[in-house]
C-alpha cells in the first residue's frame, strides 16, 4: 500500500478537500493518520470490527489495549455510551481538549474497539482538524496513537511517516502538535469522584475544579506494580515510550545532576537539558527542553528528542527526573517508562 501524505495549508478549501478525501477513507474502512492537539492518532472508523483490527495490525498492537474513541462533541457519546452527570461537568469544563473519560458502553461499539471490555474511553479533541474530519466522517472515530506499538507516540507527520509508511491509505500533515503528551485518561466513580489513569495536560488540581475526589491510579507513578497486578487501564501494563538508549533518570538538584553527566557520561550519550544548560558539556548530543521550568515546552519536546536520540544511535540518555504532580506529573509518568522504572538518586534527591 502507498501512504499518500497532504498537508494543512493556509487554504481552507484545500484543507476541506484533504478532510473530505480522509473521510472517505474512513467510511470506507481505510485508515488515516490524523493531527490532534496532544499526540497525531491513527484514525479509522469506530462503527467498524474490521476498522479496530487493522488499526491493532497496522500498530502491531496487542488486541487488548482498547482504543479510544473520538467524538466532534461531547454529546455524540450518547450515541454509543452512557455518560453520567459527572461526564457531562467534566465535558463543560475540559472539552474539546486533552481529556478522554471512560464510559459504560452500548452495543453500537463492536467489542473489538474496547478489546472486550464493558466499558469505551471517549474523547472529544480540540484540533479543528481533527474536529473537522469526525464531523465529515459522520462516524465517532477510534484512534490510538499513531506510532508502532512501543515506539513515542508521534507529535509531528514524519514520526507517523517514519513508522506508518506503507501500512495505511493517508496521513494528514497539520504540523507539529501543540502539548505533545497523551490525553489524561479518566475514570469517574460515581458523580463526584474519578481516577486518573493516565496524565495528561488536564492535571489533577484541575480536575478537582469539578469533582470532589481526585485519586491517582498507583501505576501512574509506579510503572512497576501494573506489570504484575490487575492494571486499571490495560494501556498500563506495556511498556511504552522505551527508546533503544538506555535513559538514566536522576534524582539529584540540578547541579548535581550537571555535575554527574559531566563525570560520568562516556561512549555515544545525550543529556537532556534546559536550553540555558546547552554550553556546559563538552561533548556528547544536547536534548534540549527548552527554558528552565517551562513544563509545557519540556511536555511538547519530549517524544521527538526520544526520537532524535533513536535516530543518532545513542547508547545512552541523561534525564533529570521532574517532580510527580502538577504540571510535570504527565512527563515524570512519560519518562520513567522511558527509564524502564530506574532511578539514580544522588545525595537527598531533588532537594
Ligand atoms: O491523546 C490521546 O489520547 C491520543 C490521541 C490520538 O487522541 N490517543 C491515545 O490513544 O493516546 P492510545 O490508544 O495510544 O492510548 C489509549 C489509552 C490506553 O492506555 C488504553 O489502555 C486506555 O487509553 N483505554 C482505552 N479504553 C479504555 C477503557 N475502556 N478502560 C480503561 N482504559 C482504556
Ligand atoms: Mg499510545
Amino acid at each position: 500500500m502507498t501512504t499518500e501524505v497532504l498537508k494543512i495549508t493556509g487554504d481552507p478549501a484545500e484543507n476541506e478537500r484533504v478532510i473530505e478525501k480522509a473521510a472517505r477513507i474512513i467510511r470506507g474502512g481505510g485508515l488515516v493518520a490524523i493531527p490532534t492537539e496532544t499526540v497525531y492518532g491513527l484514525a479509522g472508523s469506530a462503527l467498524l470490527e474490521t476498522s479496530a483490527e487493522k488499526i491493532y495490525a497496522a500498530k502491531g498492537r496487542p488486541a487488548d489495549n482498547p482504543l479510544i474513541v473520538h467524538v466532534a462533541r461531547p454529546e455524540e457519546a450518547e450515541d454509543f455510551a452512557r455518560p453520567g452527570p459527572l461526564y457531562f461537568r467534566l465535558a463543560k469544563r475540559f472539552m474539546p481538549g486533552p481529556l478522554t473519560v471512560i464510559l459504560e458502553k452500548t452495543d453500537r461499539i463492536p467489542s473489538t474497539v474496547t478489546a472486550g471490555l464493558g466499558t469505551v474511553a471517549v474523547r472529544c479533541p480540540s484540533n479543528p482538524v481533527a474536529r473537522r474530519l469526525i464531523e465529515v466522517s459522520g462516524h465517532p472515530i477510534a484512534a490510538p496513537s499513531a506510532n508502532r506499538s512501543g515506539s513515542p507516540s508521534p507529535t509531528a507527520a514524519e514520526h507517523v511517516y517514519a513508522d506508518m509508511n506503507g501500512r495505511i491509505e493517508m496521513i494528514v500533515d497539520g504540523g507539529p502538535c501543540e502539548i505533545g503528551l497523551e490525553s489524561t485518561v479518566v475514570r469517574p466513580d460515581g458523580d463526584d469522584a474519578c481516577t486518573v489513569l493516565r496524565p495528561g495536560a488536564v492535571t489533577p488540581e484541575m480536575l478537582a475544579e469539578v469533582c470532589r475526589e481526585v485519586r491517582i491510579a498507583p501505576a501512574v507513578v509506579e510503572p512497576s506494580l501494573a506489570a504484575d497486578g490487575t492494571p486499571e487501564s490495560p494501556g498500563m501494563k506495556y511498556r511504552h515510550y522505551a527508546p533503544k538508549a538506555e535513559v538514566v533518570l536522576i534524582n539529584a538538584s540540578h547541579a548535581k545532576f550537571l555535575e554527574y553527566v559531566r563525570e560520568h557520561a562516556s561512549g555515544k550519550y545525550g543529556v537532556m537539558i534546559p536550553n540555558e544548560d546547552a554550553g556546559y558539556f563538552g561533548g556528547g548530543m544536547m536534548l534540549l527542553t527548552g527554558n528552565r521550568g517551562d513544563a509545557k515546552e519540556a511536555s511538547r519536546r519530549l517524544f521527538s528528542l526520544l526520537r532524535r536520540a533513536d535516530e543518532a544511535g545513542l547508547e545512552t540518555i541523561y534525564a533529570e527526573l521532574p517532580e510527580p504532580e502538577g504540571e510535570t506529573l504527565a512527563l515524570y509518568n512519560r519518562i520513567i517508562r522511558a527509564a524502564g522504572s530506574k532511578i539514580l538518586t544522588l545525595g537527598s534527591g531533588r532537594t
